[in-house]
């Protein structure tokens, strides 16, 4: 009897063990190196941002920590230069969810780095809110602050290309519609109450993210400096720390089982910054580091135009 309950267990640990793997999904297969390359990744203190930066630390870049937070940035920094082993890691502090630290941000590093050679808009948020400026939370976070901090470095990228801008998007983005109606009063973007306002208002934030590469790609074309948006996978992050204490107990044990881990979530943006031979396919969405179809809302030539003009408003870029 005994024995039968260990060979069960034997089985079901085996099957556990597959089935983790198999969650593990692709992986990216660039052997890249960047030495003498400089590479920004936002919001890269915790999550998929820090295991990126990890990854680009040991293929030789200089990485630069874009985190709001100066203690959370430089505790990251430490893990960073341990485990991709090298120095050359620093933290800079940008908070998206203010303009003026945006422009800021921006300022310093044309400043005071020569090169960039990647753009990893990584940060965003899952929660309601206001920024400073008055926008909501997940729309100033996860699109604008991106939007203007990737036009104010432009010039720079253009000037060191090849080069890349990958921005993190969501599965969710199927999900998401934008209303300029709404988009100009703001209350669409953040001012919701409800948790499925927080998830609507996340997937319309993540459609931009598509939208905006879309219409970057077109702008960039003949600059040799390609862009990418992407779905990393179902995450165990931090994404959900803001969720309430009931959902996020529920989540939990979900999330160790079904989840992929936070290295694993950082391959298709690893594949999206340094594989080579993809530069064909700038504008696109990849996932699992592959490219995917996506549905004809997140590939509106029009609407991607309109989210760009309406973001040069309200960034003060026009
Ligand atoms: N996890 C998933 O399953 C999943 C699925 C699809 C897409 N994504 C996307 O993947 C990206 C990374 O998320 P994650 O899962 O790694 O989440 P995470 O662990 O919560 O990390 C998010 C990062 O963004 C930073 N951030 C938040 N607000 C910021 C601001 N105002 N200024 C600068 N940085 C800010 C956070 O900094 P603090 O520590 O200071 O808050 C943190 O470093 C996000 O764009 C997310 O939408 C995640
Ligand atoms: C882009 O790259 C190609 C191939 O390396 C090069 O021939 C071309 O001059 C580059 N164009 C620009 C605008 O840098």
């Amino acid at each position: 009897m005994a024995e039968e309950i260990l060979l069960i267990a034997g089985v079901a640990i085996a099957v556990l063990m597959i089935f983790r793997m198999y969650v593990r999904g692709a992986r990216c297969k660039s052997k890249t190196k960047l030495h003498g390359k400089t590479v920004i990744v936002t919001g890269s203190n915790t999550g998929i941002g820090r295991e990126t930066a990890v990854d680009l630390a040991r293929r030789g870049a200089r990485v630069i920590l874009a985190c709001r937070n100066q203690v959370r940035g430089e505790a990251a920094v430490a893990i960073v230069q341990r485990e991709g082993g090298s120095k050359n890691v620093v933290f800079m502090q940008l908070d998206l969810a203010s303009l003026k630290s945006v422009r800021s941000f921006a300022e310093t590093i044309l400043k005071t780095e020569r090169k960039l050679d990647i753009l990893i808009n990584n940060a965003g948020v899952y929660m309601q809110g206001t920024t400073e400026d008055g926008l909501g939370l997940m729309f100033g976070v996860n699109h604008l602050g991106h939007f203007l901090l990737t036009n104010l470095l432009l010039d720079r990228l253009k000037e060191c290309a090849p080069s890349r801008i990958v921005t993190i998007s969501s599965h969710l983005h199927d999900y998401g519609n934008l209303n300029f109606d709404t988009l100009r009063t703001h209350k669409e973007f953040g001012v919701g109450e409800s948790a499925g306002s927080v998830f609507r208002i996340y997937s319309h934030s993540k459609l931009c993210n598509v939208l905006f590469t879309h219409e970057l790609a077109k702008r960039l074309q003949g600059t040799n400096v390609t862009c990418y948006s992407l779905h990393p996978g179902v995450i165990n992050s931090d994404l959900t720390r803001n969720m309430n204490k009931m959902s996020r107990r529920l989540l939990k044990p979900i999330a160790a089982l079904f989840f992929k881990d936070v290295e694993a979530g950082a391959q298709t943006t690893l594949h999206c910054a340094v594989q080579e031979g993809i530069e064909s396919l700038s504008g696109r969405y990849f996932s699992d580091c592959a490219v995917q179809k996506v549905k004809a809302k997140a590939k509106d030539d029009a609407v991607a135009k309109k989210l760009w003009e309406v973001s040069e408003t309200l960034c003060g870029l026009s």
